[in-house]
């Protein structure tokens, strides 16, 4: 992980110049839910950096998001192909889309030789990864970045740091959960496979696979054995708290477990669920063990021994109150803007999709598969 982004790239809270000619132009391509979060992201980096156009096929979401930013009529587009051919300037791409439409829009982005930010996942398959990769090779000198926001939360980039350190020794296991009770995304987007691509593995799965991973050291994945089955998404006797859902759209998995081998020999298990009976509404974790000790996230705890003694330790860091994606936001612009490398290497991200659709290919095939 690289230090963290530059102070000076923040303004503090959002100010009221519209009119100041911003260093780097952003799109924001795709504005549902996640991209009122990824606004305020922008906001507080304006004036250096700006949101200076938007695209959705849903009109009335690309107009609420239009007046959040200020934005003239005439740069509000139904696709990322609209703003391209109208000729409005731009540096840079924030993919705020659907999952299926990460790979198009990114390679689309990318050919026109813009920077490129694409919401997690990175694809739904590594070929569509590959591609994106094969067309950031093409485009050189452009950034190509997924917005692992875990990763950037303030708890992730300092026991990332604190790591490094080696004071875990060999880590030869991690475990690493996302699991929630009741909590089902409830839009179409995120149920039909064709759209999302998966369920709560590609959806939240997602975010610990990734950050475990960086934790671990970043070893290569061999092998995957998993189940990823449905069991209780198309009950109608179970309620989800986000809502109802389209029984009869449900393609979706709403538990996955898989277990991942390394090439250095060490192995990671991992849990997700969207809908699951246990006891706590949301539980997000990662366990780490080492031979000199262990680790714990979110906690940020340490386990080890020394004189004859177990010892815990908690580590305790500067909090400067800035959420995952406001901090991605930043490492994003600091990247392009001080021509620095890709603060999440297209190739990570391209493992991370690797193993989860493992996961569902073990699940298809009934047996261990290679990566
Ligand atoms: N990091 C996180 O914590 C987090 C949280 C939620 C969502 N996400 C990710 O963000 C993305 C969007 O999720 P959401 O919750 O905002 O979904 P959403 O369904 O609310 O919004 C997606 C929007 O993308 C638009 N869209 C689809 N194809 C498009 C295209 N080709 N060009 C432009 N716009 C297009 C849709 O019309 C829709 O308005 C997903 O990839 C999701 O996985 C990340």
């Amino acid at each position: 992980m690289a230090t963290i982004a530059t102070t000076n790239l923040w303004g503090g809270p959002a100010k009221a110049d519209a009119d100041a000619k911003p260093k780097l132009r952003v799109a924001l391509i795709g504005c549902g839910g996640i991209s009122g979060v990824h606004i305020d992201g922008w906001k507080r980096l304006n004036p250096a950096a700006k949101i200076v156009a938007c695209a959705d096929p849903i009109e009335a979401r690309r107009h609420q998001r239009g007046d959040e930013l200020g934005l003239a009529k005439e740069v509000r587009f139904p696709y990322l192909k609209d703003l391209l051919k109208s000729g409005v300037e731009f540096d840079a791409v924030d993919i705020c889309a659907n999952n299926a439409a990460h790979c198009p829009v990114t390679v689309e982005a990318l050919n026109a030789r813009k920077h490129v930010m694409v919401e997690k996942p990175m694809a739904c398959t590594p070929a569509e990864v590959r591609k994106m990769i094969a067309a950031r090779n093409r485009a050189k000198n452009n950034i190509l970045m997924c917005a692992q926001s875990a990763r950037f939360q303030n708890n992730s980039l300092h026991l990332a740091e604190y790591l490094k350190k080696g004071v875990l020794g060999e880590v030869y296991y991690c475990r690493a959960q996302f699991l929630r009770r009741r909590y089902l995304p409830t839009r179409i987007g995120f149920i039909d496979r064709r759209i999302s691509g998966g369920g709560p593995c590609i959806d939240v799965g997602v975010h610990m696979l990734d950050l475990a991973l960086l934790l671990m050291g970043l070893p290569e994945p061999v092998t995957v054995s998993a189940i990823t089955p449905q069991k209780l998404a198309k009950r109608n006797d179970i309620r989800g708290w986000w809502g109802e859902w389209d029984r009869k759209k449900i393609t979706v998995e709403d538990f996955a477990v898989g277990f991942v081998r390394f090439k250095n020999g060490s192995a990671l298990t991992l849990e997700c669920s969207w809908l699951a009976n246990i006891k706590e509404q949301e539980t997000q974790k990662i366990t780490l063990m080492g031979t000199e000790a262990g680790a714990e996230w979110p906690e940020l705890t340490i386990h080890g021994e020394r004189a004859g003694s177990t010892t815990d330790t908690h580590l305790k860091y500067p909090d400067d109150q800035l959420g995952g994606h406001q901090r991605e936001i930043a490492f994003y612009a600091d990247a392009i803007m001080n021509n620095k490398p890709s603060p999440v290497p297209a190739e990570q991200s391209l493992n991370v999709i690797r193993i989860l659709d493992g996961l569902y290919r073990s699940h298809a095939a009934g047996k261990e598969v290679r990566v």
